[in-house]
């Protein structure tokens, strides 16, 4: 007799979780305002305040930074096409999107829940912190994964993985002012205890954060 067991039997006989499912973002929807206009309005703010982004601005967001603009290609360059980078969206307070930080999956321009507490709780916990960043309605955490660059040397592997992490918020932010939306960049950050508190891989190093919300009028 053949023994045929379900996935999810398979899974939890192994320990392991079975992935969360798949939350399909809205599609991409330009907008109106020109990029000089959003040049101009671009800057650091650290008064952010909810609501919480709504599914459709997460996806106008992501999009920007990481998001396919044409099949297999984003938004933003990428030495050789080797796409080093992975977005994550820690999130509170959202009328449409519930407490917990979602992976970025680009290809299916989805969210992957990935951990069940809000950056105010991630965040919050680690030491040193800079507590507008904790209690902003929602933060990314951009990472980047220099082994994708197989075949260059070390330094230049390091350097485009950063080059490519700027170009992402940068993208990210510009989105945001264009979306009315405040925005602060941080990596004065404990990036070592964030990457425990997350169990990312190892080889995956946290690069950036960008604070989201609404200005506080
Ligand atoms: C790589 C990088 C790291 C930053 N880290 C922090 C930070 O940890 N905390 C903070 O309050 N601002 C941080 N900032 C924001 C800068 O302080 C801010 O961009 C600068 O003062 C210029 O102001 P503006 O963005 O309003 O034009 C960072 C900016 C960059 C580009």
């Amino acid at each position: 007799m053949r023994l045929v067991l379900p996935a999810i039997a398979l899974t939890a006989l192994l320990g392991a979780q079975p992935p969360a499912p798949l939350v399909k973002l809205p599609a991409f929807a330009p907008g109106t305002a020109t990029l000089d206009a959003v040049l101009q309005a671009r800057r650091t703010t650290r008064a952010l305040v909810g609501p919480g982004l709504s599914l459709a601005q997460v996806s106008q967001l992501l999009w920007a930074a990481q998001g396919e603009n044409r099949p297999g290609r984003r938004t933003v360059p990428s030495a050789n096409a080797r796409y080093p980078l992975e977005l994550y969206l820690a999130n509170q307070g959202s009328p449409t999107l519930p407490v917990g930080v979602y992976h970025y999956l680009p290809k299916e321009h989805a969210l992957r829940k990935v951990d069940a507490r809000g950056p105010g709780e991630i965040l919050g916990a680690l030491k040193g912190m800079q507590p507008w960043i904790a209690a902003s309605p929602a933060v990314v955490l951009v990472t980047g994964l220099p082994d994708r660059m197989a075949g260059k040397d070390s330094v230049r592997r390091e350097a485009y993985t950063f080059w490519e992490g700027g170009a992402a918020t940068q993208a990210l932010i510009l989105e945001a002012a264009a979306l009315g939306l405040g925005s602060g960049v941080a990596s004065g950050v404990d990036f070592p205890a964030l990457h425990a508190a997350l169990a990312l891989p190892a080889a995956e190093r946290p690069l950036v954060l960008i604070a989201l919300g609404h200005p506080k009028p």
